[in-house]
């Protein structure tokens, strides 16, 4: 036997295999395995974005969460952070969460696409094909009470809505997980009037989270 953990582990592993031991199940913490897709992400070459990024943003918070929130791409900010939503949206989102009385480490953040298209232009549907496998990744292992969609992409990608304006504050379901599409934060600094539809929104969504029972955990 070596004499570290992970030699221990590995032998003990040889041991059962040649005992005849077929098939050994290993339950992994969702940290650890966040972090697993992560690395891929941050070497990830799958489209031309990889080009021009100076850091992929995966996605960041609390693997335990109730509420995930999928944006659309990262921009200027979060590509020089390799974080989710730390520019001006970001922090028109984080006065969201702060009105149902959620912190930033409460929720988990991420994208569509984890690498900031050029220019912040809208992802191509090839680039948005390509990196959707990372999300449904992510979102199984947190299987969170409630996913809300921010702006029209997410919506769209992920339930085929196409108009955000009139699907706001529905309920719609993903793999069996609730999801309320609301604005992107960016659309609502740009247009303030809007940001009433969005504490409507944020009313459904409390009601949502406190009836979660808690069973995420
Ligand atoms: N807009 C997004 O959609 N995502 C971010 O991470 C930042 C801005």
């Amino acid at each position: 036997m070596g004499d570290s953990a992970g030699d221990s582990i590995h032998d003990y592993i040889n041991y059962l295999q040649g005992i005849g031991v077929g098939y050994i199940w290993v339950k992994r913490k969702r940290e650890e395995l966040l972090d697993g897709i992560a690395g891929e992400i941050r070497a990830c070459s799958r489209c031309e974005l990889y080009h021009s990024r100076k850091n992929p943003v995966p996605g960041h918070g609390n693997p335990y969460c109730k509420l995930m929130l999928i944006g659309e791409a990262p921009g200027e900010k979060e590509d020089e952070q390799g974080l989710p939503f730390v520019g001006p949206s970001g922090m028109r989102l984080n006065l969201w969460l702060e009105r149902i009385g959620l912190k930033r480490k409460d929720v988990f953040i991420t994208n569509i696409v984890k690498c900031r298209p050029p220019h912040n232009r809208n992802p191509k549907p090839e680039e948005m094909k390509k990196c959707m496998e990372y999300l449904e990744r992510q979102i199984r292992i947190i299987r969170p009470c409630l996913i809300v969609t921010l702006g029209k992409i997410a919506a769209s990608v992920l339930l085929g809505v196409e108009s955000v304006v009139r699907m706001r504050g529905n309920l719609f379901h993903y793999e069996g997980i609730k999801v309320i599409p609301t604005y992107h934060p960016s659309y609502v600094l740009r247009n303030p009037k809007r940001e009433q539809e969005v504490f409507e929104d944020l009313d459904v969504i409390k009601e949502i989270l406190e009836e979660c029972d808690g069973s995420n955990g």
